[in-house]
């Protein structure tokens, strides 16, 4: 049991849990029971009666709302494109939840931590809409139990025993632009050239996948992207920042360095047999390294080196769930069963079978259970600590940076994640689509994110998948101006999104030159909440815990101590419906040169927000300075020259 300042957060063992470092404070174990639960040995369940008006807030990066209840959700890292409703499982594993009862609640509001790496399903009142359960395949978990005051401050608890959150350095604020399918030197020049020509900021571009040589880690093209360092240097001269993508997998080839060092090192992951697994990724095929030992984490952070130095200073790791297309092993077996149907009249069972037989293939359950890795020195299963594996790929390079680049402030974030890993990185909430509802999907994501001590994070503004329209880009910016990660990503195939290239530039030179603008706010605000572990964005129901209006609002965040925001998140719409907690004063900007200010009583308004028009609310006694607005962050002047007070 640990005090904080008067509360509690009390440690409950269920079997014989594994390590997973995600707690860094010392917490001895209660041998009370776990307040409320009822817990079921037999069904490896635990089960909490939930009170009819209770929410539940939390899960990091999940489907749905912020509140919670109503739907099931399955920690298991997944390498999953489709953000729909109906899905359980994306990228992020965050088993962090706070269950806040009704003013007359039979269970008192408390935080809880299910510290457990295999997969865990919380259904929140799916089953039944009055019960919580969580459910194991593993009866095995460290669950921290935190009795609080306030929902702020069960947050700020639980993030104390985790600790602190990575920081990212400031020009990471700056705008990324992003893109699956820049082939080349000339290509990104282009691109960088094009946003100047718009006088449109930008800090960064990303390399994709097409940098590597046949998609090897730690290569170059030498054809594409010859002379790599001068080119990184070249950029540096225009204050650009590169930042490749790193992936999970190894390319099988003799005489690739990272290949070979792997195996002599015995570093790969392996079958029942003890010989390295195989399967395939972008390189076809690969063998991924077992990130869960110590040595092997150091062997793969060191190899970042050879890109620090080059000039590198930011890295994205994908794949990292990890993403299988396809098991050696597994793909024979598929060929002999397509062969099998070669002469057969496919009727509707077999057709299916045969449909399924191909589909089936890519990250499959049956793969993670055939092959181990060897923790602390124990072989164990991939499913059962399938959830470490991102994370330890992040945190072999966040420990590596200090070693290779100990002067270098490193930009690091990751698509796969559990809790622990913020203190290496932040994330990227993965391949979303073009629609307005993954906008205001990541408006719902953020917040849950913040609570498991992600703060920098973002999603692809303008989404991945699909094709973009100029106003969704219009009004998925006008939100990514506040997130820390704001990277406009797309992938290859899909309508190109860069924001020169939409007919409305002046109003992307505007937005994001507020987002440079707002920087100085953003910046200190985000570190402010690393280092007192707090929230950089709340729902309002954190801020008006007694506010009963404010725990319906699911599209209105603060963001930091000053100020809340209210997206604009429907196609077609002159404006939105904005709840104020207490009076406010609503500035309207459309450039730091241009804006109007209006103060407004708490309540309910419709308020006008035309394209290119974003609302933004200062709270009483409070003032957002804004910066003069700059095209690279590095030649921010932080002094405010503008203030808007209230
Ligand atoms: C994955 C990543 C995406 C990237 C693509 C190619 O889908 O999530 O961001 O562009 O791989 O590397």
């Amino acid at each position: 049991m640990t005090l904080f300042g008067g509360s509690m957060i009390r440690k409950f063992v269920l079997g014989d849990p594994i390590e997973t470092e995600s707690v860094v404070e010392d917490i001895e174990r209660s041998n009370g029971t776990i307040p409320y639960w009822v817990i079921n040995e037999n069904e490896k369940t635990m089960t909490l009666a939930m009170d009819k008006d209770a929410r539940v807030y939390g899960l990091g990066e999940q489907v749905r709302g912020m509140n919670k209840r109503g739907w099931h959700y399955v920690s298991y890292c997944a390498d999953e494109p489709h953000h729909e409703e109906g899905k359980t499982s994306l990228y992020g594993a965050h088993n962090f939840f706070i269950y806040d009862p009704g003013c007359d609640g039979m269970a008192g509001r408390f935080g809880m931590y299910v510290d457990t790496p295999g997969a865990v399903e919380f259904d929140i009142g799916y089953e039944d809409h009055d019960e919580m359960r969580i459910i194991f395949k593993d009866f095995d978990a460290n669950i921290y139990f935190i009795d609080g005051t306030s929902l702020s401050d069960i947050v700020k608890q639980f993030r104390r025993i985790i600790g602190q959150s990575y920081i990212a350095p400031r020009w990471a604020f700056g705008l990324g632009q992003s893109r699956w399918s820049y082939m080349n030197v000339d290509e990104v020049r282009e691109v960088i050239d094009a946003y100047e020509k718009a006088k449109i900021p930008l800090d960064s571009v990303y390399l994709d996948i097409d940098y590597m040589e046949r998609y090897k880690d730690f290569t170059i093209n030498n054809d594409t992207f010859s002379g790599f360092d001068g080119f990184v240097s070249e950029m540096a001269q225009r204050k650009i920042h590169l930042i490749p993508i790193i992936d999970a997998g190894v390319k099988i080839e003799e005489g690739y360095d990272v290949y070979e060092e792997g195996i002599k090192g015995d570093h790969f992951v392996k079958d029942e047999d003890g010989k390295p697994f195989t399967a395939a990724v972008w390189p076809g095929r690969v063998h991924f390294p077992d990130f869960l030992k110590e040595d092997t984490r150091r062997w793969f952070g060191d190899k970042y080196k050879v890109l620090t130095d080059m000039g590198i200073d930011g890295f994205w790791n994908d794949m990292n769930e990890p993403a299988i297309f396809y098991s050696e092993k597994r793909l024979k077996e598929c060929f002999n069963k397509i062969d099998g149907y070669k002469n057969e009249n496919l009727d509707i069972n077999s057709f299916f079978e045969f449909q399924g037989t191909v589909n089936g293939l890519n990250n499959s359950l049956e793969d993670h259970k055939s092959f181990y890795h060897e923790f602390k020195g124990k072989k164990i299963r991939h499913d059962k600590v399938h959830n470490l594996y991102g994370y330890n790929m992040t945190r072999a390079a966040g420990e590596a940076f200090s070693r290779i680049a100990p002067d270098k402030e490193i930009l690091m974030f990751s698509r796969a994640s559990y809790i622990g890993m913020h203190r290496y990185a932040g994330i990227w909430t993965g391949d979303n689509m073009s629609w307005w509802s993954h906008l205001l999907l990541s408006i719902h994501q953020l917040p849950g994110l913040n609570m498991c001590g992600f703060l920098y994070a973002g999603p692809d503004t303008g989404g991945f998948g699909c094709d973009v329209t100029e106003d969704l880009m219009i009004r998925w910016v006008s939100f990514s101006i506040f997130t820390p990660l704001f990277r406009n990503h797309s992938a290859m195939g899909t309508r190109r999104q860069e924001l020169y290239r939409f007919k409305n530039t002046e109003v992307f030179k505007n937005l994001v030159g507020l987002r440079y603008a707002l920087i100085p706010y953003l910046y200190s605000e985000y570190v402010w909440a690393a280092k007192n572990d707090e929230m950089l964005f709340k729902p309002l129901c954190f801020e008006y815990e007694n506010d009963e209006r404010a725990k319906d609002v699911e599209d209105q965040l603060f963001v930091g101590r000053s100020i809340m925001i209210a997206p604009v998140y429907t196609q077609n719409a002159s404006g939105r419906y904005v709840y104020l907690p207490e009076d406010m004063k609503m500035i309207r900007l459309r450039s730091t040169e241009d804006y109007d200010e209006e103060c407004l009583d708490a309540g309910d308004h419709f308020l006008r927000a035309e394209e290119g028009e974003v609302l933004v609310f200062v709270r009483k006694g409070r003032e957002l300075p804004l910066a003069e607005p700059v095209l690279r962050t590095a030649d921010l002047n932080d002094k405010a020259f503008k203030t808007i007070k209230y």
